[in-house]
Formats: C-alpha cells, sequence, structure tokens
C-alpha cells in the first residue's frame, strides 16, 4: 500500500474505479450521444461526429433517459445493431425519448426503432439489402426537384445532397408503414422508406449507414443532422482540449505527485506530455522493460524520454524482463496472458510509487477504443486491452487518470502534435501494451522472444525500405512480425530441421477497428523470407498473413 494513500479501488467492471476522463467531463461541451443497439460501427458514428468538431460519446442502449438528460446532449444517434424490432428480446428503449425534445437520428435498427416506438411497423422486408446499394433522395418540391447535382429535398438532413447517392445497406427487415407524423424522405428499389423524418419533432431516420466510407456523401449527412438540426456551433478541436485538459489536470492532481505509465508509444507518450505540461516534475514517468518490447526498444524510449532525451522529465526505466518471464512461464493462454502482463505492470509501478512515496495518482495512455473493445460498454468482450480491463482488482493509487481515454487514435495524434511531439513519434505505428506477448502464440520463452524481435526488425526494415523506393502503393499503417507455434520438418544444408513458423503481417487500416491485408510486391515479401530463415536461428518456415480485421483481429492474440 502506498504511503499515506489507503484507498483500494475496483475494477470489475470498469465503472467503480475512479477513472478521471480528460480531467474534466465535457459537459459544459455540445455532446452527441450516440446510443448503442450493438451494430459494428457505433465507433464510428462517434468518429465521424467528432470529425465534424462536435464531441460525441457512446453509451449503453441501457443508459436511463434521465441520465441522458442530465448530459444534456444536443442530439441523439441511435446506432445499427443485429436484431429485429418486433423481437421482445431485442434492445429497446423508452418511446418518451422521441418526445424529449433532443434531435434524434436513428441509423439502420436505430431507424426501425424510432418507426416502431412512433407507432409504425417495421418488417422482414422482401428483399434484404447488403452493401453498395443506389438511394434515391425524395425531393419535396416535385416540379423541379433536382437543380444541378444538388437535390432539392427541403429536408434539412439532406441538404446539398446529391439526388441520387449510393450507400451502404445491411438490413433484413425494414419500416414498412410511417408512423404518424413522418414521412418518407428517400427510397431504394427494394426499401421505400430508405429515410424518413418528422421535422416537428427533430425525429430523423436512415435505413443506410452514412458513417461507412463507402456511403456517398454519409460524412454530410451526418454534418446536416449536428448542424442544420441539432445547432451545434462545433466547439471540439484538439488545440482546445490540449488547453482544457492541461487546466483540468492542474486542477485535479493540485500538488500531488503523478506516476505515468509510459511505453514510448503513441499514447502513453501524448499523455506524458500532456501532463508535463500540466504538472511538470511532479510527474515521474517509469517505463517498464518488460522483456517484450521490439528489437532495441528499450534504449530507444530511453534515449527520447531519458536524461539525455528531449523532454525535461523524471524518467525511471525498470528492467524487468526476468519477473514476466517468471510469471508468464507456461501460460498458453491469450486472454491470461495479457491478464497477467497487466498485473504485473500495476505491480511494478506500485512498488515503484512506493519508492518516490506519496504517489496519489497513476497515469495511463489509455485511449477510446481500448474502452469499448475491453467491452466496458454493452458491445462483446474482444481483448482485454491491458490498460483497461487487464486491471487487477485492486489497484493501490488513489486515482488513474486518463487524460485520453475519450479519444480516438487519429485526435492522439492531432493533440501530439499540438504539443509539439515530434512527427516520427506521433505517427508510429501501433504497439500494444503486452507487446510481444500477444504476438507470441502459446508459451512464452526467452528463446521466443529472440526468435520474433529479431524477425520482426528484419520484416520492419524490408518494409520500411520497401516503402521509401515507392514499391508499395498503399503503406500499411501496421506490421510486424509474430511467432507461430507451428513447427514443421525442413532442410538446410544436408541437415533437416525443425524449427518454428514466422508469421508476417501488414495491415491496411485507418481506425484499428476493421482492416485489410496491404499488398506487399512478391518480391519485398521473398526477401524478408529469406533473410528471415538466414538470419534468425530457429525460423525454418515463413507464412504470410492475409486475414483481414473482421474476422481476424491485428494482433494474433
Ligand atoms: P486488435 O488485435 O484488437 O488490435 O485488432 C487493434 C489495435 O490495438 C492494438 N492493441 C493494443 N493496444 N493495448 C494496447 O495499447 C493492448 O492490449 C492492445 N491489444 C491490441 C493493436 O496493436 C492494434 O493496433
Amino acid at each position: 500500500m502506498n504511503d499515506g494513500v489507503t484507498a483500494k479501488l475496483k475494477n470489475d467492471a470498469g465503472d467503480h474505479i475512479n477513472h478521471s476522463y480528460n480531467g474534466a467531463r465535457f459537459m459544459e461541451k455540445e455532446m452527441i450521444i450516440v446510443l448503442d443497439f450493438g451494430g459494428q460501427y457505433n465507433q464510428l458514428i462517434a468518429r465521424r461526429v467528432r470529425e465534424c468538431n462536435v464531441y460525441a460519446e457512446v453509451h449503453p442502449y441501457t443508459m436511463s433517459l434521465d441520465k441522458i438528460k442530465e448530459m444534456n446532449p444536443k442530439g441523439i444517434i441511435f446506432t445499427g445493431g443485429p436484431n429485429s424490432v418486433y423481437d421482445p428480446a431485442s434492445p429497446t428503449y423508452t418511446k418518451e425519448i422521441l418526445e424529449a425534445g433532443i434531435p434524434i437520428l436513428g441509423i439502420c435498427y436505430g431507424a426501425q426503432l424510432m418507426a416502431f416506438l412512433a407507432g409504425g411497423q417495421v418488417k422482414t422486408a422482401p428483399v434484404s439489402e447488403y452493401g453498395r446499394t443506389e438511394t434515391f433522395i425524395d425531393a419535396i418540391d416535385e416540379e423541379d426537384g433536382v437543380l444541378g447535382q444538388v437535390s432539392l429535398s427541403s429536408s434539412l438532413l439532406f441538404e446539398n445532397i446529391k439526388p441520387t447517392i449510393n450507400t451502404w445497406m445491411s438490413h433484413t427487415d425494414y419500416i414498412a408503414e410511417l408512423p404518424e407524423g413522418f414521412h418518407a424522405t428517400a427510397h431504394t428499389n427494394d426499401c421505400p422508406i430508405a429515410a424518413m423524418e418528422n421535422e416537428e419533432k427533430n425525429l430523423y431516420a436512415v435505413q443506410f449507414h452514412p458513417e461507412v466510407m463507402h456511403s456517398e456523401q454519409g460524412q454530410d449527412i451526418l454534418r446536416n443532422f449536428v448542424y442544420n438540426i441539432c445547432k451545434c456551433a462545433g466547439d471540439w478541436q484538439m488545440a482546445s482540449f490540449v488547453e482544457t485538459t492541461v487546466e483540468a489536470l492542474r486542477k485535479k492532481i493540485g500538488k500531488g505527485k503523478v506516476l505515468c505509465a509510459l511505453s514510448g508509444g503513441v499514447d502513453s507518450s501524448v499523455a506524458a506530455v500532456l501532463l508535463a505540461k500540466a504538472v511538470g516534475k511532479q510527474l515521474t514517468c517509469v517505463f517498464v522493460d518488460h522483456g517484450l518490447l521490439r528489437k532495441d526498444e528499450g534504449d530507444e524510449v530511453e534515449a527520447v524520454f531519458g536524461p539525455e532525451g528531449n523532454y525535461d522529465l523524471n524518467f525511471i526505466r525498470v528492467n524487468a524482463q526476468e519477473r514476466f518471464y517468471l510469471k508468464l512461464a507456461g501460460e498458453t493462454d491469450p486472454e491470461r496472458k495479457r491478464k497477467i502482463i497487466g498485473e504485473e505492470f500495476i505491480r511494478v509501478f506500485e512498488e515503484e510509487a512506493k519508492k518516490i512515496g506519496a504517489v496519489d495518482f497513476l497515469a495511463q495512455g489509455t485511449i477510446y477504443p481500448d474502452v469499448i473493445e475491453s467491452g466496458l460498454g454493452k458491445s462483446a468482450v474482444i481483448k482485454s486491452h491491458h490498460n483497461v480491463g487487464g486491471l487487477p482488482d485492486y489497484v493501490d493509487f488513489k486515482e488513474i487518470v486518463e487524460p485520453l481515454r475519450m479519444l480516438f487514435k487519429d485526435e492522439v495524434r492531432k493533440a501530439g502534435l499540438e504539443l509539439g511531439i515530434p512527427e516520427y513519434l506521433v505517427f508510429r505505428q501501433p504497439f500494444p501494451g503486452p507487446g510481444l506477448g500477444v504476438r507470441i502464440v502459446d508459451d512464452i520463452t526467452i528463446d521466443k522472444v529472440r526468435i520474433v524481435q529479431d524477425a520482426d526488425a528484419i520484416f520492419r526494415e524490408e518494409i520500411d525500405k520497401a516503402v521509401k523506393e515507392g514499391k508499395i502503393k498503399n503503406p500499411p499503417n501496421q506490421y510486424f512480425a509474430a511467432l507461430s507455434n507451428m513447427r514443421s520438418v525442413g532442410v538446410m544444408g544436408d541437415f533437416r530441421t525443425y524449427d518454428y513458423a514466422v508469421v508476417l503481417r501488414a495491415v491496411c487500416t485507418s481506425d484499428f477497428m476493421t482492416a485489410d491485408c496491404t499488398e506487399i510486391p512478391f518480391d519485398v515479401l521473398q526477401k524478408c523470407m529469406n533473410r528471415i530463415i538466414n538470419e534468425v536461428k530457429g525460423v525454418n518456415r515463413v507464412m504470410w498473413d492475409l486475414t483481414s480485421k473482421p474476422p481476424g483481429t491485428i494482433e494474433l492474440l
């Protein structure tokens, strides 16, 4: 237990722990609430709204109407979801929400739910629509509804939208009958009500997914919702985020001491610099080398943040490799591995805190997708990110400060640039907290760590070279080597080998929620294969991971 700090914080659902969002809530800011009905694009909706400079938060559909009103949102978006509104077991909401005087946009399932709650009829559609679908915006003015490329629909939602747009559809049900007070504002060949609205009550609905890139002018439609209908002014900007967060952190931390978990990755680096700006030398950055870092990474991080580096920080490097290897020995289960690494991290920090004495706050670089993907909302748990779900039940700090907890990755990068962090750090490819622990399938040994470090260094070097030479059309956002648990027979020289297979993975992704395998020229891959097998002892096979996300994830574990 910390000197003088006795509070133990419970963390079984994330909610009990005393997480601090940005040091301050954004209640005073304009906010759109994205009410999550279990669809796959829910985070994306929030990101797209924020790209319109309006702050958005995702909340589960179980959030009460009173709580929503308390948050005073400028608007609400009902997300999509996999269910049918007429199934009594499906997620629903009190119909009073439609009378709360808050503008609402329903998307896909959210559109059907709005129709259902308002007394319309939703049925299984005679023809399901999946993928790109031509959608016709219905001009209200029958005479000359189309002017040039712009629809003259009187709908505020479709202002400056072309009369025909390609939209992304994914539905088996549809709105069969409009509720009273609504009229249809768009249709497709198979869906007579592809959009509807009740202007008087500020209720709008679209059957398609405007948040998805494949929906033409989707971003414009969302912008119309937040500006034309919710009357937002657009006060969400990174410059003001940095300013207000620094201010809020100062207020919260006062004269207290903060320990920041610094990994050298983008998120924790931005969090550290933000905190340093707020509280200067009250901050100590602890960098734990858990022995699962990339090759030479420990020294690189020390070079930037250590005493010889770019910042005036208290910096402590803890070489804890052996301790982590011992804890992980023989463990093969991916989630257990994540939890062990997460827990050990915290223990190391607690010990460092004791040494420093009277540390009240633990700071982490958790970002919004970590929070959502760790299942703190209502979506299914995919993985326990070590910096959220991987925390042990009891954490021996008064409070956890996560200044980036509500930011998406691209927003973190913008904040980093605002803070003057060098571009090469800000645009580094992400590296997961549990490090190579989630890139080594099955148990972790020192030898496997060496193999994956060496193979990864070669692969990154060759990819960076190929990118510089312009050989890769769409350079990957994340690329690395991982180690499979497969051993197979090979022949090297005149000898039989029975060695490991390395997996190479490179993905293009804009949000890390979905990803596609990057097209790498064959000669580049071949060179990587040759070098890895020749230079890395213990490897006799190299595999190329073609899997997209979904169905795969970016990391192997
Ligand atoms: P997945 O594997 O879930 O990864 O598709 C999505 C992105 O998140 C990174 N990742 C993590 N980041 N702590 C982190 O800070 C973690 O535990 C963690 N696990 C995955 C991953 O590298 C990718 O960029």
